[in-house]
């Protein structure tokens, strides 16, 4: 072989390396339960001792605290649990008192927020009532869910990401992507 084209082979082998890596890494990445919700999954319950419950519409409660929910693939029906940035917090407010932008992303009052705080990454797992708003215990952040989840105390300093829906029936179905990466920056 040519010096020349040696140093071609080499090359070409250290690209085909590379790309498998990539692909490998990808496949890593594209694991079903890992991905971000899709267009089209469902919103379920998913709790190890009751199993899988799709959300229903007619089960939320105006202004009643946030329930937890896993975005479900609608063909494999393989739950994304398996990242916890794809948990998300759904909840039913008055349509009138949403901004405008909440409520193109709303079905019928029903909103859905990514659960991870954007401060440091806690769980955003309670509901205040009487400001409603959602909050944070770590470090007491608050955000409003009828204005997209604009952060109305601190430390947060970003908006909670938004989960367009829709709604099928009496169940909930992702409609659009996240609205911002889910979490910290
Ligand atoms: S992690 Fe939520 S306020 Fe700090």
């Amino acid at each position: 072989m040519q010096r020349r084209n040696f140093f071609k082979a080499c090359a070409g082998l250290s690209i085909a390396a590379v790309d498998i890596t990539a692909n490998r890494v990808e496949a890593k990445t594209k694991k079903p339960e890992k991905m971000r919700p899709q267009v089209g999954d469902l919103l379920v319950h998913y709790d190890i001792e009751e199993g899988i419950k799709p959300i229903l519409v007619s089960e939320l409660e105006l202004y009643v605290e946030q329930t937890m929910a896993f975005p479900q693939d609608s063909i494999s029906k393989i739950v994304r649990n398996g990242s916890r940035f794809n948990k998300v917090m759904v909840i039913r407010l008055d349509p009138e008192e949403m901004d405008e932008k909440t409520l193109a992303n709303s079905v019928n009052g029903v909103v859905a927020y990514s659960a991870i705080c954007t401060h440091q990454g806690c769980d955003v797992n309670a509901y205040l009532k009487d400001s409603k708003e959602f909050f944070c215990f770590c470090h007491l952040s608050r955000y409003d869910p009828l204005k997209q989840g604009h952060v109305t105390n601190g430390p947060a300093q970003r908006k909670l990401a938004m989960l367009p829906l829709e709604q099928i029936g009496d169940q909930l179905i992702v409609r659009k992507k996240f609205t911002r990466k889910p979490g910290p920056a």
